[in-house]
Parts: structure tokens; sequence; C-alpha cells
């Protein structure tokens, strides 16, 4: 009996040796699970971004969700726009004369502009999408339409995979300004329980920079809301800038109130989103602390932010967990914006070492690999472990 019971150990030490990664890897997120890869404005670091080309490219590339950001049209459609204003992402000036710009304020600047709220949806699919960035590839400029919410959930749906999506309100106090209280918000609630149903489980998170705007979709949903964290910079010893109109919500400050979003980062704001939230979205210099020490760490005669010095985690991510919520960290780009990196992937990878939750990236095929780079550490422990077995079976067999 004795030596059966040690080949059944020996078995069970080398199948734990063998059986692949993913079962053994242990990741420091809130639930344990594997750190979503959420495709910022679709592949938007390869096709133009918010298209449902992007979103399709995205998907192909193994994300685990694609994020749309929404505006509302004149008809009251949700689109899928980083902004209100159609300038800088369509060839809206080269279809429609400057008679159709117009000035509103938006979250307390007066902008002048093509907003998508003058138009009607049949005229804003007489668009085509542009490459808003000099840096990346021009070519499909004029090819692609705006889609709409439901055309991007039909997409998404269409995937032999579940592909979650990760729906933005876009300056909400604007939009109630324009549509009326609450009106993005009852359209978007609605357009989501009718394809998905009204379900913590649904494969979607509902985002906002706004406060007031989650407390009331957490009245009229189940679906998971996460609270955006913004800030206006990053300084040099590493705290965050917190300048106008990016230190605060927007709905806070036309309200009179004081709360900033790095007060919200504390144990304190922390516990009041989790009254209302499922998890925080923060720019990620609110996770790890860099520093710009002057130090050109990559050696290129220059000094830039991938050379300032990483000093590991600020507290947040651990705090957040402790609350109970999720922590989706924004933007990892492999062409801009790697502070204290230089290699995108070993960014994004340290970040989920940390215990992120979710990575919103311009690039999901680098985000795949990240994921990938993380379980290593626990796979080895997993090993040890694994030979630390077979060796005590061993030494009890010798000895008797
Ligand atoms: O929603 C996360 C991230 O997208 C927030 O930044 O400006 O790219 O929408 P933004
Ligand atoms: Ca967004």
């Amino acid at each position: 009996m004795q030596s059966t019971h040690a080949l059944a150990a020996v078995a069970a030490a080398i199948a734990l040796l063998a059986a692949p990664a993913t079962t053994l890897a242990a990741y420091n997120t809130l639930d344990g699970r594997k750190p979503l890869v959420i495709a910022h404005r679709g592949a938007s670091g390869y096709l133009p971004e918010h298209t449902l080309e992007a979103y399709a490219r995205a998907i192909e590339l193994g994300a685990d969700f694609i994020e749309p950001d929404l505006v509302m049209t004149k008809d009251g459609h949700l689109i899928a726009r980083h902004e209100p204003m159609l300038d800088g992402t369509t060839d809206v000036a080269s279809k429609f004369g400057a008679d159709r710009r117009t000035t509103k304020m938006v979250d307390g600047v007066a902008t002048t502009a093509y907003f998508a709220s003058d138009f009607t949806l049949a005229e804003i699919k007489t668009l085509r999408a542009v490459q808003p960035s000099a840096a990346r590839p021009q070519q499909f400029n004029g090819l692609y339409q705006i889609p709409t919410l439901d055309e991007i959930v039909s997409l998404a749906k269409s995937a032999n995979r579940t592909v979650g999506i990760y729906p933005e309100i876009k300056h909400s106090t604007f939009h109630a300004g324009i549509f009326g209280s609450r009106a993005i918000e009852n359209t978007l609630v609605d357009r989501l329980h009718a394809a998905y149903g009204n379900s913590a489980g649904a494969p979607v998170f509902i985002q906002s920079f706004e406060v007031n705007n989650l407390q009331y979709l957490n009245t009229r949903t189940d679906i998971k809301l996460v609270q955006l964290i913004d800030a206006n910079d990053v300084n040099p010893d590493g705290t965050l800038d917190l300048s106008a109109p990016y230190g605060q919500p927007y709905d806070v400050v036309a309200a009179g109130g004081g709360l900033t979003f790095q007060q919200m980062v504390s144990d304190v704001g922390l516990a009041f989103i989790k009254t209302y939230a499922d998890g925080i979205g923060p720019w990620k210099p609110y996770l790890v602390k860099t520093v710009a020490d002057g130090v050109d760490r990559d050696g290129d005669g220059m000094l830039t932010i991938k050379d300032r010095r990483v000093d590991g985690s600020t507290g947040v991510i651990e705090a957040a967990h402790a609350a109970g919520l999720l922590v989706h960290a924004y933007t990892f780009r492999n062409d801009a914006s790697g502070y204290g990196f230089a290699d995108p992937k070993e960014e994004m990878a340290y970040y989920m070492r940390l215990g992120v939750d979710g990575v919103f990236t311009d690039f999901p095929d680098t985000g795949v690999l990240a994921v990938a780079a993380v379980p290593e550490p626990s796979t080895y422990a997993a090993m040890l472990a694994g030979l630390a077995m077979i060796g005590g079976v061993l030494r009890r067999r010798r000895g008797g």
C-alpha cells in the first residue's frame, strides 16, 4: 500500500509539472483571474480609432474587450467617437461647410467645432474616419464609416469566442446640457439591456470620468460600472498634476464641489467609489510611481519619459483591491506614453504582476503577449513545488 501511495504522489507531482502554465498561474488580480486585454478604441495603433475595422482587428489580435467611447448624434443615436467634436478623427471639414460649425462649452472650455450633436446619423454615415496621429498609418484614412453602438455590439457578438464591450460615456454633463438629464445614460442602458440583459454577468463594463451619472446608473442596471480617474500630467517627482480641467470629475466641478481625482484613490475615496461602482480605471501614473531623475537609461542621448526611474507600486492597486474594486489601467501604447519603460510588453507585464485586472491598450497583440509573460514566476514556483514533492516521496521511500 505504501508504495502505491508513493507512486500516486510521484504521478501527482509529475502531473503538476506537466500541467499547462495557464492552470498554474496565480495572478495578483482581485479574483485571481487572468488580466483583461481591453482594446482601446479598437486596435487603434494600427487602424483609425473607433471603426468597425479597428474593433475587428482587435478581436483578431486576441482582445478580451473592445472599447467604444460614446457620443450622441442630433437624432439621439450613440456613435463611437472620442470627442463630441468630429474635426480631429473624420473628414467632416471636407464634406460640410464651415457654417455647420458651432461653439459650445465642453467641460468649461469654449470650443468651436463640428459637433456630433449637430449632425444626424445619416449625415454622420457619409463621413469617413481618419487617423489623428501623424506617427501612425495614414493609408486607411477615408475608408471606414463611423459605427453606432448597436453595430459594435453586433460585431462583438459575432466573434467565435466571448468578446466583451467596454463603452465609455463621454462628457455626461455636456450631453445633459443638450439632450436633457440622463438622456445619454438612459439610451445606453436601454441598448445594452436589449443586447445583453440586465446582468452583472454580461460581458460589459460601463465607464465614465464623471460620478453622478455612474451613481445614477447604479440604480438602473446591474451591468458592471467603472469610475475613471484622470489627471492633467505627471510631475517629475512622480506626483500627479491635477490642473483643470483634468483634476476633477466635471460634474463635481459644475456643482461647485472640491473632490479631486487624487482624493478618489485614497482609502476614503475608494470606499466611496465602492458604493456605486465595481472598479476604477486610473491613468497609469496613479498606480506606478516613476521619477524623472536625469538618467539616460536607454542611452540614446536624450531624456524622455521612457528614462524615468520606476519606483514601484504607489499602493493604489492594493488599496483598491482591499476595497473590493477592480483596477483597469489606461493607456498602454507601443509608440508612446511608456513612463519608465522602453518595452511596452514589459511595461504591461509589470503592471500585471502588481495585480491590475486589465489594461487598456492601442496594441492588443502586445497586451496578449504581456499576459503570456506574467504567469512565469508562479509556473516556476509550481515546478519547484513539484520537484520538492518528488524529492519528499523519494526520501520517504529510501527511509523505508
Ligand atoms: O477609458 C479609458 C481611457 O480610454 C480613458 O482615456 O481619453 O482615451 O478615453 P481616453
Ligand atoms: Ca475611453
